[in-house]
């Protein structure tokens, strides 16, 4: 093997930037790893010449376009850290993987909507695209699935797969600042997205949750299969529900596999058990819990975002590379991934938080269990409280009463079609919120 690796970085940001530093400051256990190759930074592109980054870019070729790093001579990896399901991220990656060059990548959304085109350039000529930083940020998910648990059927994969949604629901919970307070510090931090829609909105969660259900349940990403809801929705009077309850809201991604290889996924605010690993979770912690037929339940926790963890996984990538370890990118040969097979959303079922606000008058609540007993849902418990007691606006609940429930478990299409009833009851004068409750 020759004695050095060379690596060309594509985007200097939090995580490009973090990625240089640890290439720096760990040289040695970097070399160690690689066999005692050493690894080196040639070339770099970014927008900001001159911002301070904490590491010295002397001698490094520059590049203003990102896509010409796919041309620098003896360049054996590029590394993708723009970001962007389209653009010059996906240009650059298939630029590269067709020269020739190793790719290794943070980008879930280009990989979650462009895997099978990326992983079909890799496999033909004979280079490895990896992401394990577009999952969990420092969490080795990936590597946990593809490689320790390679030999399991996976059954059941659930997760918390968004630092930034995660900080502010945990913030909100803790110090009950608002809901844009929270999300204006997760930016300052540098947990979100350039745009933060993405992460508030489930869509960078799903990215993710669409490559690990790929990688467990072996199929090709589904992307649109994903059943998608923001943490909008939540409110300061849903967390408290909640906890009085004994649960935390969290945005839960989760795939699961159903009989006949079909293939459930939503990443949604779901309530889970305060006791829970994934509700200790606090800020910009991520946790994944696995479920494998050999390897039984397993439960990764770490970082999710920001730049030291996720050029934690950025060098892992590297240096795999650099050590010659080889893996397929989506787990396996393409020719053997079949099209994922998704569970009708009909025939989805679980148990449910509903909370809605009554009119203050005599049969309300009469109407609202009777609705349900009429489809047939049982209720577990509920709550009904006569002052507005967890958003504290008084005025905004005049004349109406916060009522909670959870419910025994039934068909989510079911559940619905009662709360779109209940919307249109004159008893119900606020717009009602259903989410989910995992138990387990
Ligand atoms: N915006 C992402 C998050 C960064 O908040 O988790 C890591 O993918």
């Amino acid at each position: 093997m020759p004695e050095k690796v060379t690596l060309a970085v594509a985007g200097l940001g939090t995580v490009g930037s973090a990625v240089l530093r640890q290439l720096r400051d760990n040289a040695d256990v970097v070399a160690a790893r690689c066999g005692g190759r050493r690894v080196e930074v040639v070339a770099v592109s970014a927008r900001d010449r001159n911002r301070d980054r904490g590491v010295a870019l002397d001698g490094l070729a520059w590049h203003r376009d990102a896509l010409e790093l796919a041309d620098v001579e003896d360049v054996d990896i590029v590394v993708e850290l723009v970001g962007g399901e389209d653009g010059v991220a996906r240009a650059l990656i298939e630029k590269a993987l067709r020269a020739g060059r190793h790719v290794v990548t943070a980008n879930k959304a280009a990989c979650a909507h462009h895997g099978v085109a990326f992983a079909e350039l890799a496999q033909a000529g004979g280079v490895q695209l990896r992401f394990e930083a577009a999952i969990a940020g420092g969490v080795p998910v990936v590597k946990s699935i593809k490689e320790a648990l390679a030999g399991n059927r996976i059954r059941e994969l659930r997760g918390i797969l968004n630092g930034t949604c995660n900080y502010i629901l945990t913030n909100m919970t803790q110090s009950r600042c608002s809901y844009g307070e929270a999300l204006a510090e997760a930016q300052r931090l540098g947990y979100a997205e350039a745009d933060p829609t993405l992460d508030v909105e489930g869509v960078d969660a799903a990215h993710k949750l669409a490559l690990l259900s790929t990688l467990a349940f072996r199929h090709r990403p589904a992307f649109d299969a994903v059943q998608v809801e923001g943490i909008k929705v939540v409110t300061q009077e849903d967390i408290g529900f909640a906890r009085e309850f004994g649960y935390e809201i969290r945005l839960l991604a989760t795939a699961r596999q159903h009989d006949g290889n079909e293939i459930e996924q939503w990443v949604r605010p779901a309530l889970v058990p305060r006791d829970s690993l994934l509700a200790h979770m606090q800020n910009a912690r991520n946790g994944v819990s696995l479920r494998g037929d050999f390897g039984g339940n397993l439960f990764l926790a770490g970082d999710g975002a920001g730049g030291e963890a996720t050029a934690s996984a950025v060098v892992a990538d590297i240096i795999d590379i650099a050590a010659g370890r080889r893996v397929f990118p989506l787990g396996e040969a393409l020719s053997s991934l079949p099209e994922c097979s998704a569970l009708p959303p009909s025939r989805s079922q679980g148990c449910f938080y509903l909370r809605l606000h009554a009119a203050d008058r005599a049969g309300s609540m009469a109407a609202i269990t009777r609705e349900l007993a009429a489809a047939e849902i049982s209720i577990e418990r509920i709550i009904q409280t006569s002052t507005p007691a967890h958003d504290g606006d008084a005025q905004a609940h005049a004349g109406r009463l916060p009522v909670a429930l959870l419910t025994h478990e039934t068909r989510e299409e079911v559940m619905r079609r009662v709360l779109g009833g209940l919307a249109e009851r004159r008893d119900i004068v606020a717009s009602p919120l259903l989410l989910r409750v995992e138990a387990r």
